[in-house]
């Protein structure tokens, strides 16, 4: 159960930081932590502070963590080896890797949306070679993994086809991918798109298997960031994972003007509560952004 109280502030150890949060983005992975869903791959400490996202200044730094100094504007993934002092708080630490420089190009709230699904993006982008010889549909286009990795695909030159309700076409075509309805006949309208079909597929939903298999073209890559993949050949599960070097290429990419972050909505810390109900109904847009403080 959630509640607001005051907790030590964490010290700060060697080859770490210690962020002044300023924003911090919601993920669906913080409602799913809270009720047990990655029991099997982290131990917890409690109290635990949910959140793993970060936009903040460094208020301190370790022993011998020359690559940071006081006042330096970040941006972080701060997802610890263990379930515990995470984002939703005035103080957050984090190890350096997990940490860059916040994109000049991009605003607080943005900055506080940008690392976890950002970083997801990257990787699957990069785990299937996405290029500019690539058909790419995206199971899942609207959300936050999906609105970065439809910007980054582009940004590499591919084709990008994305699934999402009508609600949210037009959305999808400002960012560049070519919008389809997830709804029944999704096959068909995939292969009307692409009639050999597509040569990569991400699925960013989960149970979306048969429809992956039913247009993949013959040697496709796909990977999926939410479930274990059921789909024979050419097949991956993703797991984001912490990097200063990934940050360092999502800051370039929005600094160079390829890349944005939706903000469906900057919500106060009081309001988190509603926030994670909000983003488990499914159907948030880009991402929404809690507000820690000025
Ligand atoms: N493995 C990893 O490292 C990793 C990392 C990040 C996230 N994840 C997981 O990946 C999933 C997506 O994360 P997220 O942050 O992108 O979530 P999110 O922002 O909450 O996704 C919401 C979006 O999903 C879309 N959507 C809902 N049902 C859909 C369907 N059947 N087909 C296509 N789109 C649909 C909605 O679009 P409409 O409103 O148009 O329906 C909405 O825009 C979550 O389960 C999350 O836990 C895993």
């Amino acid at each position: 159960m959630l509640s607001m109280r005051d907790l030590p502030d964490p010290k700060v150890g060697p080859g770490e930081v210690r962020i002044r949060v300023r924003r911090a983005g919601v993920n669906p992975v913080d409602w799913k932590a809270m009720a047990g869903g990655i029991d099997d791959l982290m131990d917890a400490v409690f109290p635990v502070v949910p959140g793993w996202d970060v936009a903040g200044t460094v208020e301190s730094v370790g022993l011998d963590t020359p690559e940071f100094a006081v006042g330096d504007e970040v941006v972080a993934f701060a997802r610890k080896d263990v379930l515990s002092g995470g984002t939703f708080a005035e103080l957050v630490t984090m190890s350096v890797r997990g940490v860059a420089r916040k994109p000049a190009a991009l605003s607080w709230d943005e900055a506080g949306g940008l690392p976890l699904t950002g970083l997801t993006a990257l990787r699957t982008v990069e785990q299937l070679n996405v290029s500019s010889s690539d058909t790419f549909l995206i199971h899942g286009g609207a959300g936050g993994v999906g609105v970065m990795a439809v910007q980054i695909a582009k940004a590499r030159g591919a084709q990008v086809i994305a699934t999402a309700s009508p609600a949210n076409h037009e959305f999808l075509a400002e960012l560049g991918a070519t919008p389809v309805d997830y709804a029944d006949g999704v096959v068909q309208r995939v292969r009307a798109l692409a009639p050999g079909g597509v040569s990569v597929v991400a699925d960013f939903v989960g149970g979306v298997g048969e429809i992956t298999a039913a247009v993949l073209a013959d040697g496709g890559r796909h990977a999926s960031i939410v479930e274990p993949v059921d789909v024979p050949a050419g097949g991956r599960r993703i797991w984001v994972r912490p990097s200063s070097e990934g940050l360092a290429e999502l800051g370039r990419l929005a600094d160079a003007g390829q890349l944005r972050v939706p903000i469906a909505d900057v919500l106060p810390l009081s309001d988190l509560p509603a926030a994670l109900a909000r983003s488990r109904a499914g159907h948030v847009r880009g991402k929404l952004v809690i507000a820690v403080t000025e």
